[in-house]
């Protein structure tokens, strides 16, 4: 696969098929835990899906993130350790009627994916002074968020799986992997090949939680504005596509 990186114009134009392909990865992405396979990740995969995430926006263009690429294993023991301990702590911050469902949860793959990627964001890498980031202070972390949000994508369009694990104290992926400690570690993700994806979230069908209808999420020209009437055709369009998103079309007709 060819990747043009460059154009001198916009000239690019999306066909059915091609606008088919980017919701069809965006609806069949999954966050993955219990299905990874050991199997090598061919490297030219991993080089596209870093490109990839190295091409989402950012803040006067910052590119903060750096990609820790952790495949020792020794070094997954030791993350994986700091998991479990963060995980039981996580365990007894529930109320006890949902503890042990809690802990039937597979909630991460440190161990089972050959690789571990820590997304970072370096705050001064333009210095003080970053357009755009002159008053909202955090929106080089949102930047770091969009590169994963592009790794995540570009993986599961090259069949890659992929779990991001937060239950871990950030002090111990400092630690862990020498990070300095004014590079904020935003992202701990698995990646591998995975022997199938799910077709809705594994919390959804752990019945720990379900999607919420978008509709009830649409307000019109101010907080919880739903005058819907006055809204009528976007509303019945916004409703008719809420099957289209979790459902059987995706997985059957695409
Ligand atoms: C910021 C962030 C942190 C997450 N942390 C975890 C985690 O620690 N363990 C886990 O199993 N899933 C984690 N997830 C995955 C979510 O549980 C998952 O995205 C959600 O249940 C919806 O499922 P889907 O990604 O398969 O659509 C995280 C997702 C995000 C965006």
């Amino acid at each position: 696969m060819k990747i043009h990186s460059q154009t001198a114009t916009q000239e690019v134009e999306f066909s059915e098929k091609d606008r088919e392909s980017l919701y069809k990865t965006i609806f069949n992405r999954r966050d993955v835990r219990g299905q990874f396979l050991p199997d090598p990740i061919p490297h030219d995969k991993i080089a596209r899906v870093l490109q990839a995430a190295h091409h989402a926006p950012s803040v006067g263009f910052m590119q903060p993130w750096n990609f820790v690429l952790v495949q020792s294993e020794a070094v997954r023991k030791r993350i994986h350790r700091a998991f479990m301990d963060a995980n039981e702590e996580a365990a007894r911050m529930f109320e006890e009627g949902k503890q042990s469902t809690y802990r039937s949860l597979k909630l991460e793959g440190i161990l089972e994916s050959p690789m571990n990627i820590c997304v970072t964001c370096d705050r001064s890498r333009c210095g003080p002074v970053v357009l755009g980031r002159t008053h909202i202070k955090t929106v080089d972390l949102y930047s770091t968020v969009c590169a994963v949000q592009n790794l995540w994508l570009a993986a599961r369009a090259e069949g890659l799986g992929v779990g991001w694990v937060s239950i871990i104290r950030q002090e111990a992926l400092h630690d862990i992997l020498n990070i300095p400690e004014d590079i904020v570690p935003i992202a701990y993700l698995c990646i591998g090949k995975v022997s199938h994806f799910n077709a809705a979230p594994d919390l959804q069908t752990a019945g720990w939680r379900e999607r919420l209808p978008l509709e009830d999420l649409v307000y019109f020209d101010g907080w919880q504005q739903q005058e819907r009437d006055q809204h009528q055709s976007l509303t019945d369009q916004i409703r008719a596509h809420s099957g289209w998103v979790d459902g059987h079309r995706l997985v059957d007709g695409w």
